[in-house]
């Protein structure tokens, strides 16, 4: 496995091929956390790993630099599956300091026992001075975390850019053009809509800043490194950062009994009526990750479910709420469900929707147990009024 970035630098990390749920994110791929050596008349580690790999990681470390030789360890994020492994580095590297910013300090002490860490704070823009090579350090609020910060390597034109640029993809290539990188933007994508969707302004500023920077190497937290493709998924941010919609249409449902299925497919049917890419998801049979990944961009939105216990089904509940928290803008929408006594499922469904903005094409639409022909006619034609907001995007 090729893990030179450049002479001088170098992915410790660990690839975990087994991992399928990542606080909720369904990991279909795996993933890896990307921890990097700098090797200069000082040496540098860059994050370390989850806790269970630290290990591993030491021994990584350990076939370029004996651990005493550590002089710095950079940690650009509080969240563990970076940080995870930092006491037990700091404990076996002697001899280094953590260079982390100030909001991370703060957020390393509510996570770990610090007591007795070196710990050097460093602002936004500053450099440090390895020896032949510079580290330049700067804060990107809210790319994924308040304390988040990316490193800049000067000399070789590297960005450790954390989070940002990252996939859950877990692979035994370390670089973008050794890989498939159709599968490679497939997870930047869900990985954005699941992490950074909510943050679409820091990530504008953060883009626009580390923009003016020359770039030969981007080095993410997560996945593979960008070294030939990196304008691909910038294109991509840019797109994603401002909720840019494509020409679909998501229809999301749960059903109890089939009612709501058939009027989902009926608003299906009534969407394909334009041409525009029509998505129908049974939510009892999608992870939320691969769900929010369609809705980010799209340009209309269908939800429904059936009442149950005066309320909505359980599974449409966790993916809305879900959805309302990652706030993806700019959707037009509609609600639709069957009941059987008490007509509370659509409503409630309507109130998520309304919670995220979305603008309805129309009324709502439900029925009392089985569909009928208007109810379903109610449905095509909201299917094919969703496809007409989402035909001029
Ligand atoms: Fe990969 Fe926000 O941590």
């Amino acid at each position: 496995m090729d893990t030179k970035l450049t002479d001088n630098v170098f992915w410790v990390g660990h690839i975990d091929w087994s991992v399928r749920d990542f606080h909720g994110y369904t990991t279909s791929r795996g993933s890896t956390y990307n921890a990097y050596l700098v090797k200069a008349g000082k040496t540098a580690l860059i994050d370390t790993v989850k806790t269970p790999y630290v290990a591993q990681f030491l021994e990584n470390v350990k076939a370029h630099v004996a651990l005493e030789k550590v002089d710095y360890l950079v940690c650009n994020h509080a969240e563990p599956d970076h940080s995870g492994g930092l006491p037990e580095t700091v404990r076996a590297c002697p001899n280094a300091t953590v260079l982390c910013n100030a909001k991370c300090k703060d957020a390393l002490a509510h996570h770990y026992d610090v007591s007795g860490w070196k710990i050097q704070v460093v602002k936004d823009a500053e450099t440090l001075a390895l020896g032949g090579k510079t580290l330049q350090f700067f804060d990107t609020p809210m790319v994924h975390w308040p304390e988040s910060m990316a490193t800049y390597l000067v000399e070789d034109a590297i960005l450790f850019s954390m989070d940002a640029f990252g996939q859950h993809y877990a692979s035994g290539f370390r670089f973008d053009d050794e890989s498939d990188l159709c599968e490679v933007m497939q997870e930047a994508k869900i990985y954005y809509a699941n992490i950074v969707l909510p943050f679409g302004r820091p990530v504008a500023t953060t883009l626009a800043r580390l923009g003016g920077l020359k770039l030969s190497i981007v080095a993410p937290s997560h996945g593979v490194i960008w070294r030939s493709h990196f304008t691909k998924i910038v294109e991509a941010y840019q797109a994603w950062m401002v909720s840019k919609p494509t020409k679909k249409v998501v229809i999301v449902f749960s059903s109890m009994w089939n009612s709501t299925r058939v009027m989902a497919e009926a608003v299906a049917a009534g969407a394909e009526e334009l041409p525009v890419e029509v998505k129908l998801i049974d939510a009892a049979a999608t992870s939320d990750t691969n769900i929010v990944a369609e809705v980010m961009d799209c340009a209309a939105f269908a939800a429904g479910s059936p009442t149950l216990n005066m309320g909505i089904m359980p599974r449409m509940a966790a993916t809305l709420t879900y959805l309302r928290g990652l706030k993806p803008l700019g959707k037009s929408c509609f609600a639709f469900g069957s009941y059987g006594w008490a007509a509370k499922g659509t409503e409630e469904v309507s109130q998520y929707l309304q919670a995220m903005q979305m603008a309805p094409v129309c009324e709502p639409v439900t029925c009392r147990f089985a569909p009928d022909a208007a109810t379903l006619a109610g449905c095509r034609a909201a299917g094919r009024a969703l496809a007409e907001v989402a035909r001029k995007a």
